[in-house]
């Protein structure tokens, strides 16, 4: 097959988003549309990639630093006029040139590889990804001769009736012969509706020089959506959402309400894990097998071992090993690593820790900036105290250590293996092992210290 360089149009602002950031750097499932192009594109075997950047072009920019190159579309002519500003790049380039919109992030990688297979197959000049829709309102359609040849595109804003009973749609990506594509650009004329260039009219073009034009229609329409407003933003989103909860249902994951289970395409969960509604699992998440997640849980990057049960939790940036247990209510934030078995319960944030093997955190607990043996019993409203004002400090707690209810430990501090901490102690020095440790004031009894007269009125 021959060489494929991806030319992704992302230069538009997008007016109809209403929006401060460009388009494509809107997000469906927690990544921008045009970086979900731009993988799909990778993924089907492109060796190059070149974004076509305008407006906003700074924070595309500095989103996608040098894993890809640019080119500058001052100002926003249309889609052909974003291409021609490629020429003096790509002008030379062999093999084929994939265009692609930024605005269609759900495109799917085996789609882009019959596209190009079916380019290669028909020897075509350009090869056109179409696709049937009910509603095919807002796209520029597929017109076609006697004999079903593609003859033309023509755009929603231009088509007269006939023309716009047609439901089968230009989807905005296509294969283009790169030493084919360059030469026709210069016949592009504004004179239509929109008073720009558009890259649909090289289709007529080509087919009027008498160049062969090939289409591939998709079967799944909603694939090729394009997002122009934050209505489509919410479809796209939806279909994401519905196309990643299917393939894990298929994969051997329970998932009670997939309405209601929000799962990023590249998180990773094992099987016979259940997902219980609101649960929401982002970016790098991977989950393992046997675990019991939600309801109403958010995991933003965490790996997750077997047999987990998490319920309303919100956990970033961490690690839970196998077999823990956590929740109702906590709060697990970045470089916290849960040993095995472990088992944090209601109200309990815990930050930056290590947590040893079958450690208990059953209720109520700060634990931040500690290192934790295995074993260790930590009471209920325990508290480490991390912060002086300037710095944090770390505690370190030994193995199968037992702190009592309501006590401070005020970092930097140790408290050492198989010892023990008084209930309501405020522990400011460090405890040696096996140890007994009280840092609280002595209980007081004053005996008789209710009379008769306590009850009298004055
Ligand atoms: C375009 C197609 C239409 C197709 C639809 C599919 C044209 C003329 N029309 O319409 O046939 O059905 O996509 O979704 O091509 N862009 C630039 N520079 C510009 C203008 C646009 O880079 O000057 C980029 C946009 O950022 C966007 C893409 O090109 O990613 C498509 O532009 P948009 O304005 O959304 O085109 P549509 O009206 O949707
Ligand atoms: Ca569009």
């Amino acid at each position: 097959m021959s060489e494929v360089t991806a030319l992704i149009l992302a230069a538009g602002k997008g007016t109809r988003m209403k929006s401060r950031l460009p388009k494509v750097l809107h997000k469906v499932c927690n990544k921008p549309m045009v970086e979900r192009v731009l993988e799909t594109a990778q993924a089907a075997g492109t060796k190059r990639e070149v974004i076509i950047i305008g407006f906003g072009a700074e924070a595309v920019e500095d989103y996608f630093g040098n894993r890809v190159e640019f080119v500058m579309q001052k100002e926003q002519n249309g889609t052909g006029h974003a291409v021609q500003q490629a020429k003096e790049l790509l002008g030379a380039t062999k093999g084929t040139i994939l265009v692609l919109c930024g605005d269609t992030p759900l495109v799917k990688e085996d789609t882009l590889k019959a596209l190009l297979l079916e380019h290669e197959a028909t020897k075509a000049s350009a090869t056109v990804l179409t696709a049937h829709m009910p509603n095919p309102f807002g796209y520029g359609r597929i017109i076609r001769d006697a004999e079903n040849r593609v003859v033309r595109i023509v755009e929603q804003k231009d088509g007269n009736e006939e023309e716009l009973k047609v439901q089968e749609v230009n989807t905005g990506i296509y294969a283009f012969n790169s030493e084919k594509l360059w030469p026709c650009l210069t016949h592009l004329s504004s004179d239509n509706a929109q008073g720009e260039l558009y890259l649909t009219d090289v289709i007529g073009i080509l087919v009027n020089a008498g160049d062969t034009v090939s289409a591939y229609m998709t079967t799944d329409y909603d694939e090729t959506l394009g997002v122009n407003s934050r209505v489509q933003l919410a479809e796209a989103e939806a279909i994401l959402r519905r196309r990643t909860n299917k393939k894990l249902l298929e994969e051997g994951v329970t998932i009670i309400n997939p309405e209601h289970t929000y799962v990023d395409p590249e998180v990773v969960v094992g099987r016979d894990t259940i997902l219980r509604p609101g649960t929401i699992l982002e970016g790098k998440t991977v989950i393992g097998e046997g675990c019991d997640i939600g309801p109403d849980t958010r995991f933003v990057d965490v790996t997750v071992g077997n047999d987990c049960i998490v319920h309303f939790t919100y956990a970033h940036e961490c690690e839970i090993k196998d077999g823990v247990d956590v929740g109702p209510y906590v709060h697990l934030r970045p470089n916290t690593v849960l040993g095995e078995h472990v088992h944090v319960g209601n109200f309990v944030e815990v930050k930056n820790s290590n947590v040893g093997m079958g450690t208990k955190f059953p209720h109520l607990s700060y634990i931040g900036d500690s290192d934790i043996g295995s074993g260790v019993n930590i009471g209920c409203g325990t508290i480490t105290v991390n912060y002086d004002g300037k710095k944090k400090h770390r505690t370190t707690i030994g193995n199968g250590a037992f702190v009592g209810c309501n006590s401070n430990l005020v970092a930097p501090v140790s408290v050492g293996n198989y010892s023990y901490v008084g209930a309501g102690s405020t522990i400011t020095k460090d405890v040696p092992d096996k140890a007994l440790a009280v840092g609280r004031s002595k209980q007081i009894i004053k005996e008789n210290w209710v009379t008769d007269d306590t009850f009298k009125k004055k």
